[in-house]
């Protein structure tokens, strides 16, 4: 489970990248609908029935479209939609993690963290090595409040953020920035199996 944390992440940057891309085709396409139907030339009386036409370039090749306000008498049986752009949109809005009720629910009280074993060891690392900065007021040289608004300086704060000081602490080396208040191997170490305790637990 604890492992399953880390991929988690990976997935929810994954998810969204794709809801960013997928949001941008999206209204790249409705702009170009948008710009297609002001350009139409609706005043050609064409044959084939059709309302109105437009002819446009773009590279190699030249489009010649028409556009029909109702269906046309043969419908074409590979008529190309543009919609997987707006219904992948909402998807992965749906699965973004951390985002949703679900997560926080399947995640269960911080209360459990602040009950797992090594809680207390974790505790005291997180004190000496994270406190200093994270929290409302900074010893630290040059911040201003709790950097990115993280509070490590209570037993609360650290079970609120178990899985974040697993993410930047335990499995990265991430913070401390550049190891400023220096972590030993083996505090990681206890980061780790506290959270995976947790997780079990
Ligand atoms: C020297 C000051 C300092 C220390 C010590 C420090 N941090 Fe940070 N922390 C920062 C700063 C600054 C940021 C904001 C970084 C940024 O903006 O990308 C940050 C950001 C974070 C974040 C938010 C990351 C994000 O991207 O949302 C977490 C979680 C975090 N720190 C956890 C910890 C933990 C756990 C420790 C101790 C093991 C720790 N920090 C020690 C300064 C510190």
């Amino acid at each position: 489970m604890a492992d399953f944390t880390a991929m988690e992440a990976w997935v929810a940057s994954a998810v969204r990248w794709l809801h960013v891309v997928t949001g941008i085709a999206w209204i790249g396409s409705s702009f170009y609908f948008i710009a297609l139907d002001l350009g139409l030339h609706r005043d050609r009386n064409l044959a084939s029935g059709a309302d109105g036409e437009d002819w446009q370039g773009r590279g190699g090749g030249v489009h010649h479209i028409q556009k029909y306000l109702a269906a046309p008498e043969q419908m074409p049986e590979d008529l190309g939609r543009f919609e997987w752009e707006s219904y992948v949109t909402w998807l992965s809005t749906l699965s973004l993690p951390g985002e949703n009720d679900w997560e926080a629910q399947a995640e269960g009280p911080s209360r459990h963290y602040a009950e797992a074993e090594g809680f207390a060891d974790v505790q005291d690392i997180v004190l000496g090595s994270c406190s200093m900065c994270h929290s409302a007021e900074p010893g630290w040289e040059g911040l201003q409040g709790a950097p990115k608004g993280v509070h490590l300086d209570s037993a609360k704060g650290i079970a609120e953020n178990a899985k974040a000081i697993y993410l930047q602490a335990g499995l990265s080396r991430a913070m401390p920035p550049a190891d400023l208040s220096f972590m030993e191997r083996t505090e990681r170490e206890v980061i780790r199996r506290w959270f995976r305790a947790a997780m079990e637990g």
